[in-house]
């Protein structure tokens, strides 16, 4: 049976990495799926990759004005918002006495403006339709304590955390479950990225910190975005009605809390 039939979930950053992969799983489970992205280029491309029941929506996280016009197109593509997944993020790295206000100022926008006031739009359209939802929010390993060199992204994905607790308690009396995934290292463009900037960072040859993290993860590997979609449509169906708040690790054994 599938789990999310006739559901219209929104998800965003899904043009590419792991928010596309929970787009794949949600269509599998009967989901209508927006794939809102600010890149809407590949968002349209992964829309059609991705077949019936998904549309690209441009959304722009650090905008209100974007935030509040892809969900009135998910409302009028799709008749209802029932799901929201808060996948759009930035990363960033740097020696703490080089951190600039302006990487600052877009993590911030991005990571965790850009959670809240996306989680704030989709509970006000949920609120009015009257059934409940479920919001999940992409956190981190890197919320649950820092590291030397991403003092900024640790702190966003730490507040993310924060933001899910607050929000969860705040909704669930509309029937709204608020919830978060940890994910600890996935493959994709995200850690090429990654990789890249330690490799200025600390010296390293390009491939070189991905070997050593992929080494250090219990599971032996990194995850690929498969490993998380089992949990994000767990906390998308009614299995999850009595889970308030909470944050799950789903890292291979990176962090235990
Ligand atoms: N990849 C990992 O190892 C890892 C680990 C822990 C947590 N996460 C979290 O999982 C989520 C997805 O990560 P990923 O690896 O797939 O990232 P990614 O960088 O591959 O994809 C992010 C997507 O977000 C989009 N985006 C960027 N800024 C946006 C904005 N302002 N508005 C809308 N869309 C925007 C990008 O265009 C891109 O398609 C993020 O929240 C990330 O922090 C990732």
């Amino acid at each position: 049976m599938k789990r999310l039939g006739g559901k219209s979930a929104l998800i965003t950053g899904a043009a590419r990495g792991i928010g596309r992969g929970f787009a794949e799983r949600y269509l599998a489970e009967g989901a209508t799926v927006a794939i809102a992205d600010i890149n809407l280029d590949a968002a349209t491309q992964t829309a059609s990759d991705l077949g019936n029941g998904a549309y690209p929506v441009h959304i722009d996280v650090s905008d209100q004005a974007s935030i509040d016009a892809a969900v009135t197109t998910v409302v009028a593509h799709a008749g209802a918002l029932d799901i929201l997944i808060n996948n759009a993020a930035l990363f960033d790295a740097a020696e703490t006495v080089d951190i600039t206000r302006d990487s600052y100022d877009r993590l911030y926008a991005v990571n965790v403006a850009g959670t809240l006031f996306t989680l704030q739009a989709a509970a006000k359209q949920m609120i009015l339709q009257g059934n409940g939802g479920k919001i999940i929010n992409m956190a981190s390993q890197a919320g649950r304590r820092g590291e030397p060199l991403v003092l900024v992204y640790c702190s966003t994905k730490a507040a993310v955390i924060s933001i899910t607790q607050s929000a969860g308690l705040n909704l669930i009396k509309h029937g709204i479950n608020v919830n978060a995934i940890a994910p600890g290292v996935v493959d994709g463009d995200h850690w090429d990225h990654v990789d890249s900037m330690f490799a200025k960072l600390e010296g390293k040859t390009p491939g070189q910190k991905k070997a050593e993290v992929a080494a250090s993860v219990p599971a032996g590997r990194f995850a690929v975005p498969d490993d998380l979609t089992g949990m994000a449509v767990f906390l998308a169906s009614p299995d999850s009605d009595y889970i308030v708040s909470q944050t799950y690790n789903v890292d291979g054994g990176q962090w235990m809390s």
